[in-house]
Formats: structure tokens, sequence, C-alpha cells
């Protein structure tokens, strides 16, 4: 229910596969038949935008009849549990279910009790797996391959799903992967993992392909990590004068949503080099991907209008 458990061939299968649906996504009709008779549920106990909104349109650009629950307008409100809540939507006939959760586990846990096809759209701080794939698919868009490069991750790495399901899968496609940070923010035992750890921005920028920038999730966030938003701007908030002066070429990634102003700046969202409303485009691909393999069948199959 991770990228932790996937093999280098694996997330290339989906890489693969998203680069026929991204195709799909530039014609004039978004439209292919390929899950037609399939059904998608979205059970989301944590807000989206992005996550939800692109498996949605995922399933339904490949013709799947789709269902979209939340929390807070289901009887998740009246107390029913996940469980059950599970077995009500498996009742209905329902093929696959994405599935948001607090809990770090979560997708695990459901996939164990239903026969229905389970994809984890984030697991508490433990992993966001189609995240990381299409910040793969993007950089391999733009730069032609993830092997060898060097990403730098700067931020709340300790809450981070985003993180960890990078760490994870670059390391296993040859990249290599910064974590930089306070040490407040950064798991203590995180190097063991393989990643370089930097608490100075500027060597943990220096020299890196790829900067992806992260949120400071101040909803996960219990006590204080820094004394202020403005102090840890200071120190580690991407502005273009640190870009420029270190490292003016890198790629610039940020999952979404963004702060502006504190981990991230303006004028760093609007450069050249910075590819996050192409992280948006790529999130529908690969999930139109990552279904497709699911529930689609044959590789090539179905994917003609
Ligand atoms: N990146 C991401 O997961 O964004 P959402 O929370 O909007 O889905």
């Amino acid at each position: 229910m991770g990228l932790k458990d996937w093999s280098k061939e694996e997330i290339t299968e989906v890489l693969d596969t998203a680069a026929a649906m991204k195709d799909i996504l530039g014609r004039d009709v978004k439209k292919v038949p390929a899950l037609r008779g399939r059904s998608v549920a979205t059970l989301f106990y944590e807000p989206s935008t992005r996550t939800r909104a692109s498996f949605e349109l995922a399933a339904k650009y490949m013709s799947a009849d789709t269902v979209s629950l939340t929390a807070s307008a289901s009887s998740i409100a009246k107390g029913e549990s996940l469980l059950d809540t599970i077995w009500t939507i498996e009742a209905m006939g329902v093929d696959a279910v994405v599935l948001r959760h607090p809990v770090p586990g979560s997708s695990l846990q459901v996939a164990l009790h239903t026969r229905m096809h389970v994809v984890n759209a984030g697991d508490g701080a433990h992993e966001h797996p189609t995240q990381a794939l299409l910040d793969m698919y993007t950089v391999r868009e733009k730069l032609g391959k993830v092997e060898g490069l060097t990403l730098a991750i700067v931020g709340d790495i300790a809450h981070s799903r985003v993180a960890r399901s990078n760490i994870w899968a670059w390391q296993k496609m040859g990249a290599k992967v910064r974590v930089v940070g306070p040490p407040t923010l950064i798991p203590v035992d995180i190097d063991q993992t393989g990643v370089q750890v930097c608490w100075d921005l500027e060597a943990g920028l220096r020299s890196a392909d790829v900067i992806m920038g992260l949120r400071i999730q101040l909803e996960r966030q219990a006590r204080g990590f820094f004394p202020s938003l403005a102090e840890y701007t200071s120190f580690y908030g991407l502005t273009a004068e640190t870009i420029q002066s270190l490292n003016p070429s890198a790629l610039i990634l940020h999952p979404g949503p963004v702060n502006r102003g504190v981990e991230i700046t303006d004028e760093v969202l609007a450069s050249p080099n910075a590819a996050i409303n192409e992280q948006v485009t790529n999130g529908v691909a690969v999930r139109m991907a990552l279904l497709y393999l699911l529930l689609g069948g044959g590789k090539g199959d179905g994917f003609a209008s």
C-alpha cells in the first residue's frame, strides 16, 4: 500500500502507461472506453483538491462510473466505521476504492477486508504513492530520466507522506535523495533509509537536479517545531534569490497545496523552472494509468476512442 513495497519494474510500468494516458489528455475528446462497466469510489476522510478530483476525472475519462464520498457528507459523520463504510460501498458493486485516511496503514488494513481494489490516496504521514509517481513522471518528462539525478526535498519531512513515498521510489529508480530542513522537522533515523540529511538550505540545494518544496503541515503538528513561521521562512523558504544564487537550473516541484510566501515565494512558483501545474496535469495521467492497470486488463487494450 506504498511505494516502499514496489519494485523498479512496477514503478516503470505505471510511468510508461501514464505516457499513453497523457496522449489521451491531449485530445479534444478526452474519453476512451477502457473502463466501461467498471466503477470507482473515492472515499476521503481528509480534505483534498488535486488527488480526489484527478482520480475522479481519471476514472471518468476512461468511462468508469464514479461515486464520491467524504467524511463530512456521508454516514461517517453519524459514526459509521471505516470498515462498515467500505463494506457498504462494496455491496453496491464497486470495483475499486480510492482511500484517503489520517491513520497510517489504513489502506492496507482495508485491503485485507474487502474484495475491492484499494488505492492509497494518502494514509496519515505514512505514504502518498500516487503523488510520488506523478512527481517522477513529471521529472522524466522534463529531464528525460530519474536515474542518476539528485532530488532535494525541503521542509516538513517529519509529517510528510509525500516525502516518504518519494524517498522510497526515487532511490529504487537509482536516484539520490536529500532531505533538507530544521532538525525538528526531520526524523532522527531517516538516514537509515539511505537519504542524505542537510540542516543547511544552501548545502541542500547546491547541485540538486530537482528541488521539491513541501508545505508546512500545521494541522499535523501538535506542538511548535520552530519559533515562528517567519523564522522558518527566513532559514528554509525557497526564494528566487536563493535558487538563482545556488542552483538556477534546478527543476522546482511542489505537491500542493502551497503556503505562498512561507515555504516558497510567488516568484519561484511563477518561474520557468517550476513545474507545479504540470505535476497536476500529470496526476490525472498517472491515476488513469494506475486505474487502468488495476481494472482494465491487458496492456494497450481499450485506449482507443
Ligand atoms: N498533493 C495533494 O495530495 O493535494 P490534495 O491534498 O489537494 O489532494
